[in-house]
């Protein structure tokens, strides 16, 4: 099975297959330089991380043209409302350095369908106004989503949730594939707990690492990761998952390890009211 490494948006975007995380890296100017200069091409960051201004400086540094990066910054709960968006939008692209996102995501859907449409509302018109070109939800159950289509606003092109073997996110999954919304995987790496013996077992089998296990295993759903390293050789190495190929009957046995919201390590907060 062949993995291209872009994708295209529903909006017409164009996408790149694997991502780098920076939450918890505060100093990620460096990360992010060596990952663009080894075949990155996306950034995921937030503004819950403060270092938007690092990957502006990261991908200033890698030589790599704006143009053929794909930024994402996320908008954290204590910032939702209308106003308060359009305001943090304004102020991430001055930490940016660049005069605009590839995508800008609702980091969560906490504080309430109110607020959660307004904040929407605005994104909206911050693309409309040309300071991002795409945006999405984080951590959005179908349930989030339907209060979108119900206000008769357009589609987010993204939803990133907690996505692992796991943590996979059925119920989610499967209302976003029916609607064109892609799916980027968050702490595809499980935060670095990839010792279970079948993970093991396979990384030995393929004469790779756990985590280029992971993350073609995500690759191969159809998911977008975004593993996160701040070291440059794990940088490098977990970037090196498209030339090699897990079979089906050994995608089916991590298949197997799915806990559902059970499995999951972060604060995964998709069944917020
Ligand atoms: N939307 C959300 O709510 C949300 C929530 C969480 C995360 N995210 C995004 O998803 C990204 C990734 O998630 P995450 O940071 O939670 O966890 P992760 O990517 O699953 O795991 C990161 C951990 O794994 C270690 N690691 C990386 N590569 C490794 C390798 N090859 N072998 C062994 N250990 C390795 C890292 O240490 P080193 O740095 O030392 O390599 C770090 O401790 C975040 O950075 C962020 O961009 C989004």
């Amino acid at each position: 099975m062949k993995v291209p490494t872009e994708i295209a948006l529903r909006t017409g975007y164009t996408m790149p297959t694997l991502g780098l995380g920076v939450f918890e890296n505060d100093e990620c100017a460096e990360a992010c330089k060596v990952a663009l200069q080894n075949g990155y091409r996306m950034i995921d960051s937030a503004r819950y991380y403060h270092n938007e201004a690092g990957v502006g400086l990261g991908a200033r540094q890698s030589g790599i043209n704006r143009e053929d990066i794909f930024i994402t910054s996320k908008i954290y709960h204590p910032e939702f409302g209308y106003d308060s968006t359009l305001r943090a939008v304004k102020d991430s692209i001055k930490n940016l350095g660049f005069g605009y996102y590839d995508l800008y995501l609702i980091h969560s859907p906490l504080t309430g369908k109110a607020n959660r449409l307004a904040t929407y509302k605005a994104l909206q018109e911050a693309k409309a106004a040309g300071l991002v070109r795409c945006i999405g939800v984080s951590n959005y159950s179908g349930k989030h989503i339907d209060e979108i289509i119900e206000a008769g606003y357009e589609l987010p092109d993204v939803n990133q949730v907690e996505l692992h073997p796991f943590c996979q996110q059925r119920p989610i999954v499967e209302y976003c594939t029916k609607r064109n919304i892609v799916i980027q995987a968050y702490t595809p790496l499980v935060r670095g707990a990839m010792d279970h013996a079948v993970i093991q077992g396979l990384a030995k089998k393929y004469e790779k690492d756990a985590a280029q296990i992971l993350i073609r295993w995500s690759l191969q759903k159809g998911f977008i990761p975004l593993p996160k390293s701040a070291n440059e050789q794990r940088i490098i190495s977990n970037g090196k998952v498209y030339d090699f190929e897990i079979a089906e009957t050994d995608m089916a046995l991590l298949d197997t390890l799915d806990r559902g919201a059970d499995g999951a390590v972060t604060w995964n907060p998709v069944g917020a009211e």
